[in-house]
């Protein structure tokens, strides 16, 4: 019996990541889960398994600290069967970058930047090296915030700025050497989830329209990666959105941005 491909999945313990776990033991992925809330882990496995007969091992463990990120990296690179990364840990800060402290803005630049540099590292030299059959790569969940800057929320652009930027450029060098492996950078954007009561933010405040299921969000990406897109966007307004912010100048978002960022700050 040839063995089931594995997915490891980082931030798995809730939203988007609890919803690739879904997801990918649907298509018939064994899975990694690696989060800091053991217990989460453990009853989305429990989940999880009560409908597929997938095997899942659960890492617990904080990925912007440096013994627990090398940790992953090596079970990546040392594990035959590995398949897919899905980069997805990941928090946002709410509060001038001035005012905010830069332990947290540090921790935010470990978790989306060198958490994903390094994994990903690790994943591109394991699949290069192994092989495996099927769909392989790596899936970054940015944001669309990557494609702007927002005041309140400086380091959270920069750093998903970051992650799509890495994506593409490394899609860019998989292709030049005729690799079969895929890269993507995943941008959604206001997705229900615990994000935004980790940043204790009135969801109020955005309009309806603008929220999307994680369920949505996980679908499009596979849909994508099967696909190979590299960027995927959900939501056609999203979409939208970002062709604008693209096409007009910077001194345009720049005043759009702040009259968001007081809308926000009053609500
Ligand atoms: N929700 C949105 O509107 C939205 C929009 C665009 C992009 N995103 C991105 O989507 C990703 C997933 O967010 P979400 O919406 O699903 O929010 P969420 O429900 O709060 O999930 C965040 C996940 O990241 C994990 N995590 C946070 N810090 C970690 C650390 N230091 N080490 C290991 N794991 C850590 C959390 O697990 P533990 O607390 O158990 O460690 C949790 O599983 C994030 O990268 C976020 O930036 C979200």
């Amino acid at each position: 019996m040839p063995e089931r491909p594995l997915a490891v999945i980082t931030g798995a313990s809730s939203g988007i990541g609890a919803e690739f776990a879904r997801q990918l033991a649907a298509r018939g992925y064994d899975l990694l889960l690696a989060a800091r809330r053991e217990d989460r882990m453990r009853s989305l496995a429990a989940e999880i398994n009560a409908r597929h007969a997938v095997d899942i091992e659960i890492m617990p463990g904080d990925l912007a600290n440096d013994a627990d990120r090398h940790h992953l990296a090596e079970y990546i690179r040392n594990t035959r069967h590995f398949a897919l990364l899905v980069n997805n840990a990941g928090f946002g800060t709410n509060g001038f970058f001035i005012d905010v402290d830069v332990e947290s803005q540090l921790r935010m630049h470990r978790l989306h930047v060198l958490a994903t540099l390094e994994l990903t590292h690790a994943a591109l030299a394991s699949l290069a090296a192994n092989k495996p059959s099927g769909d392989c790569g790596v899936i970054n969940v940015a944001s669309v915030a990557s494609f702007g800057q927002a005041p309140t929320n400086v380091s959270y652009c920069a750093t998903k700025t970051w992650m799509a930027s890495f994506t593409n450029g490394l899609a860019t060098e998989l292709a030049m050497r005729g690799s079969p492996t895929r890269m993507q950078a995943l941008c959604p954007g206001y997705t229900m989830s615990e994000f935004h009561d980790v940043l204790k933010m009135n969801r109020g405040a955005i309009p309806k329209f603008f929220w999307m299921s994680a369920e949505f969000v996980v679908a499009e990406s596979l849909r994508g990666f099967e696909r190979g897109r590299v960027f995927v966007i959900p939501g056609r307004h999203y979409k939208i959105l970002v062709l604008l912010m693209r096409a007009i100048p910077d001194s345009w978002l720049r005043w759009f941005s702040i009259r968001l960022a007081h809308r926000r700050r009053k609500a």
